[in-house]
């Protein structure tokens, strides 16, 4: 028996900007944005979605009733979750109407979270092979208007279905892992933004992925050799291309890594940071844009969540994962999305997600998603 990812879907906000427009609008040249940074356009996520609704618009379009009768374990993956207590899962679990005999909670550790769902999930479906996870990765990235990071803004959700005999990618195999305290960025309960030191996170970032390398080497006997590509947590495309860039650098597999590389970053320089979910953004992209990838070939996944624990693990391609179908799913969602103007981005941004979506002066009604966030309960018990 394997087990693995047997379906995979994204969503993000119908809204975005340009990076050109903002590096204009913050008098930067357009060209530290767009190859510095490396990144095109960026989602605005309106105030009728949050990480549930983006969760719940992910799942829907791979679920069938047969799934949600089986499944028996919803895990939220989000450093940007609804509430300090209950978990997103619970509201996930009643939108996509799966059935209660299932736990369902959210797992936090900065973008890490996801990862640590995933492994648990194929733990879990390995001891109960008749059993099906649902596993999301739920985001909505801010630093603020004017500040460093704001290029690396961005949000959206991935759902992924872990089953036995999966179709897409078979997981389960050895992993290397590290975990250090450490100040890179951070959110205390009271900030709606992260405290970020961005060069020191980059650095921590690289340092992580090449310690975890190291580790999953040793442990497996593998090389670089062994690979057909390597995703990343893409908090920028650039961040990924460095990493991979520190450890092929000499290697006579560079430029085979560094041309699938690049059809990895596809969709995450188009939608931005997705935290929990971005690693995943970039396995989808590479599954739907690579014309190289076979059958059983190894793809290396680096998850890294600031604070610091980074993981290195890898899977296989297995014989049910459909090129065509993954990017006609993506690009349905990528396609459609409505560009703002830089004011209106800075309006929306300015507005509190969380609260009165009602009251917002904006025009979200062409916000067509399946579910939507119409306000919330204002702390009243019934
Ligand atoms: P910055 O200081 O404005 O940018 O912020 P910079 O001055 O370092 O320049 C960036 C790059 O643009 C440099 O390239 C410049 O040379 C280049 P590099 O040397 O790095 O290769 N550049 C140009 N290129 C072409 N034409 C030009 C031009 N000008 C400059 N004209 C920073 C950049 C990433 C620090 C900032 O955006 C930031 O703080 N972002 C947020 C933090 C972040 O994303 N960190 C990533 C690692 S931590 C992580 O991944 C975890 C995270 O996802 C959170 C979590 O786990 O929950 C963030």
């Amino acid at each position: 028996m394997t087990v693995g990812i047997d379906k995979i879907a994204f969503f993000t906000s119908p809204y975005y900007i340009e990076t050109a427009d903002l590096a204009k609008a913050r008098g930067v040249d357009p060209n530290k944005y767009l190859i510095g940074i490396g990144q095109k356009r960026q989602s605005v996520i309106p105030p009728t979605q949050d990480t549930v609704t983006l969760a719940a618009n992910a799942a829907v379009k791979v679920l069938t009733q047969e799934d949600r009768d089986t499944i028996d374990m919803v895990i939220l993956g989000t450093e940007t979750g609804i509430d300090n207590s209950k978990a997103g899962a619970i509201y996930i679990q009643e939108l996509l109407g799966i059935t209660q005999a299932a736990r369902a909670f959210e797992i936090k550790q900065a973008c890490y979270g996801a990862t640590a769902g995933v492994q648990m999930a194929v733990e879990h479906v390995t001891l109960h092979p008749h059993s099906k996870v649902l596993v999301i990765a739920s985001d909505i990235a801010r630093y603020g208007l004017k500040t460093a990071g704001e290029v690396t803004q961005g949000g959206g959700a991935v759902a992924m279905l872990i089953s036995s005999d999966p179709e897409i990618l078979i997981l389960g195999g050895q992993s290397a892992f590290h975990s250090e305290n450490i100040m890179d960025f951070w959110r205390p309960l009271y900030r709606r933004e992260a405290l970020v030191d961005g060069h020191y996170s980059t650095d921590v970032y690289i340092d992580f992925f090449n310690k975890t390398w190291q580790q999953y080497q040793q442990a497996t006997g593998q090389s670089l050799s062994d690979f057909s590509a390597f995703v990343f947590h893409l908090p920028f495309t650039k961040m990924g291309l460095k990493a991979l860039r520190s450890v092929v650098s000499t290697s006579e597999h560079a430029d085979r890594l560094l041309h699938e590389f690049d059809f990895s970053t596809q969709y995450g320089e188009i939608v931005g940071n997705l935290y929990t979910g971005s690693l995943y953004l970039s396995l989808l992209s590479l599954l739907a844009n690579s014309d190289q990838l076979h059958i059983g070939d190894r793809i290396g996944l680096f998850s890294y969540g600031s604070g610091a624990q980074g993981e290195f693990y890898s899977g296989q391609l297995a014989t049910g994962f459909k090129r065509q179908l993954l990017k006609t799913s993506v690009e349905d969602v990528l396609t459609n999305r409505q560009q703002l103007t830089i004011p209106e981005y800075e309006q929306l941004y300015s507005t509190d997600i969380s609260l009165h979506a009602g009251d917002v002066d904006f025009d979200t009604q062409k916000d067509e998603s399946r579910f939507l966030l119409a306000g919330r309960h204002g702390g009243q018990l019934k």
